[in-house]
């Protein structure tokens, strides 16, 4: 039984660590696009609620409405549905699909197809190159 119990305390243990991106440079840094990126991403304000090093605001930003929620997204605590907690982005290259609902099957689908009105993120400002760079930058967090 203590076993057992050892092995879920070193597994919840390890569930703070991410995987190493495969998109990163051999030497494990970021590539030159994604490092063009890491600049639109500040320049855009994600990191207001994806802030380093955790690249989330949960626990301290409380909830946002990016613009995300629909009609079958559920209530809150027997209410409406105001915001949600805002995800991390690290190990984010493995994690698809996107969303809270699932309903992006890429990145691009967060930035553009489910980003239409732009509350998340002034994304129609960027060039296709930029696009480009900035879910190259995403691809690459860990
Ligand atoms: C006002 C706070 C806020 C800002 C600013 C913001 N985000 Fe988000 N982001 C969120 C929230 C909340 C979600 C969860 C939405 C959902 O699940 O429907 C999210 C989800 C995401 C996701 C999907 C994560 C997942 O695991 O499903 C990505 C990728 C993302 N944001 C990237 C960005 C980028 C890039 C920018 C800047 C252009 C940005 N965000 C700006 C709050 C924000």
């Amino acid at each position: 039984m203590s076993a057992d119990l050892d092995a879920l305390a070193a597994y919840v243990g390890s569930l703070d660590r991410f995987p190493k991106s495969p998109y990163r440079a051999a030497d494990g840094a970021l590539t030159a696009d994604a490092r063009a990126g890491k600049a639109i991403f500040e320049r855009l304000r994600c990191a207001t609620c994806h802030g380093p090093p955790r690249f989330t605001d949960s626990g301290v930003g409380g909830l946002h409405d990016v613009g995300t929620l629909t009609a079958e997204s559920g209530s809150r605590l027997g209410g409406p549905l105001t915001g949600l907690d805002t995800p991390t982005l690290r190990g984010i290259w493995d994690t698809a699909p996107y969303l809270h609902d699932g309903s992006a099957a890429t990145l691009r689908d967060v930035l553009v197809t489910r980003n239409r009105d732009g509350k998340h993120g002034d994304v129609a400002s960027l060039s296709e190159s930029e696009l480009t760079q900035l879910e190259r930058y995403l691809l690459e967090l860990e």
